[in-house]
């Protein structure tokens, strides 16, 4: 069969390498309108960084797996198109803020509607409100000339900076579809792709709007999860309760398990606003203001930790940071990705320079550029700087900020670190990530997020 994707971002990219890694009786072709991008795919220097995604590329790279700017060829040649683009939020008109802003896939819909020339299945792996496919499915009959589309929903579950793990083993495959004959016959074409190494079990089906919903769900799930042991962090810090502990010990109960329990400076990523303000929106659209307002509060409380951060570093820093060089270790929105996409690190960083505090920043995988972009300054901005490594950014510091849980920081040397710093040496965790005990033993002042 051949398959394409439009869209070679974090998503379509790296699943599509996993199907082609997988499935060898397949041809993969991912097609994007950014040359740069597809340009990068091709190179040695892949545009996403994900451990392990650099193997599975290059072992199919040119043999089934192919990335190009053609899509017209790509959508003609495919049985199966994938649409992977992007669908940030409205910034603009009815929604702006919340809904999702779905012009690319329009575009795309009618970029098939008018090169397909026979039948094809039409997949959105793109996350999306739900009853768009409703859409999708009405430019694309409209515009048919007897051609037939078989719409499905195929959300993708993959965290980033663990893509790859999570592609070749997920918890579980959604595929949602028409339960008419011919809406359950593309449902069975799809699970085959999948079930080349999903065990059938993992793969489960529903109806469109099912899959659709359930994508949204399970983002504004797990944020919540966040927010709510975020909140829990602020009264640690008022009772002297520690949040670790707490977290530890909810999460032996069964029925809440252990994971997604780790209070932080916040949650950042593409996925988990973006999905619940187009979650907030559609409440609103469908007239349930109370249950809108329920998931918008897992924003607002998000919101809250990253700017309530700030502003404890400020206080504990004698109310002002103006002048003072503050080192940033980690600007990704996790480790083990370059992406920075709501990073928390931004927001802290603009409330500090807002304060006109000196940053000096250093993370291991996100470019210079991508940093300068994210916070909107110039080359020559007197106030940032970013560093080669944690040490240079240390230097002269009065104080280090974690924002990132990238393993290296946990090894650094922070003894010599403490020597080359002003007193007092103030050391802010918002991962919770170091053994803060030792640290003050050094002679560091040390905060962690929940920690009374
Ligand atoms: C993101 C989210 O992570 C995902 O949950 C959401 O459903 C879609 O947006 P991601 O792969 O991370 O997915 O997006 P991005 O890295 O921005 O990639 C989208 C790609 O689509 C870009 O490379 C863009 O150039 C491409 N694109 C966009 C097209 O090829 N054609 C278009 O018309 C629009
Ligand atoms: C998320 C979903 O996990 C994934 O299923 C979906 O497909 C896309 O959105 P992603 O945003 O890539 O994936 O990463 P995730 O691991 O979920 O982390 C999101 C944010 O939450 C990060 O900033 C992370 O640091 C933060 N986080 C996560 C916490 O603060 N505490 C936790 O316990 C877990």
């Amino acid at each position: 069969m051949k398959i394409c994707c439009i869209g070679a971002g974090y998503v379509g990219g790296p699943t599509m390498a996993m199907i082609a890694h997988k499935c060898k009786g397949h041809t993969v072709t991912v097609v994007d309108i950014n040359q740069a991008r597809i340009d990068a795919w091709n190179s040695e220097t892949l545009p996403v960084f994900e451990p392990g995604l650099y193997d599975i590329v290059v072992g199919s790279r040119g043999t089934n797996l192919f990335f190009s700017t053609d899509v017209d060829t790509a959508i003609k040649e495919a049985d199966i198109i994938f649409i992977s683009v992007n669908t940030p939020t409205k910034t603009y008109g009815v929604g702006a803020g919340r809904a999702a802003d779905l012009r690319y896939i329009e575009k795309c819909a009618r970029k098939i509607a008018e090169v397909a020339e026979d039948d094809k299945i039409v997949v959105e792996k793109s996350t999306l409100p739900v009853r768009t496919a409703e859409s999708i499915k009405r430019i694309l009959e409209s515009n048919s000339n007897g051609r037939k589309f078989q719409i499905l929903s195929n959300p993708e579950f993959l965290a980033e900076g663990t893509a790859v793990e999570d592609l070749e083993a997920p918890d579980r495959v959604l595929i949602g579809g028409d339960q008419d004959p011919e809406g359950l016959v593309a449902i069975q074409t799809l699970v085959d792709v999948y079930a080349e190494w999903v065990p059938r079990k993992n793969i489960l089906t529903t109806n469109l709007w099912s899959s659709e919903l359930s994508k949204l769900t399970a983002n504004a799930f797990l944020a919540q999860r966040i927010s709510s042991i975020n909140a829990i962090s602020a009264l640690c810090e008022e009772t002297g309760a520690n949040v670790d502990e707490v977290a530890h010990s909810i999460g032996t109960d069964s029925r809440i398990g252990p994971k997604f329990l780790k209070s932080s400076v916040g949650f950042g990523g593409s996925c988990f606003q973006k999905d619940i303000l187009n979650l907030v929106y559609l409440c609103e659209h469908f007239g349930l203001p109370e249950v809108a307002a329920y998931w918008n509060s897992v924003v607002e409380m998000n919101d809250y930790q990253k700017h309530r951060f700030s502003r404890r570093v400020i206080s504990t820093m004698f109310n002002t940071v103006s002048d003072k060089k503050i080192a940033v270790l980690g600007f990704a929105f996790k480790k083990d990705t370059n992406d920075t996409r709501e990073s928390a690190a931004i927001y802290v960083c603009k409330d500090l320079l807002d304060e006109q505090a000196n940053l000096a920043i250093y993370d291991p995988k996100v470019s210079v550029d991508q940093i300068r972009r994210d916070l909107d300054i110039s080359e020559d901005n007197k106030y940032v700087s970013v560093c080669k490594d944690a040490y240079e950014a240390c230097a002269d510091a009065h104080a280090i900020l974690v924002l990132t849980e990238w393993d290296e920081f946990k090894a650094l040397d922070y003894k010599a670190i403490y020597e080359k710093m002003h007193l007092p040496a103030f050391l802010f965790d918002g991962r919770n990530l170091l053994d803060l005990a030792a640290l003050e033993k050094i002679g560091f002042e040390t905060r962690g997020i929940g920690k009374g």
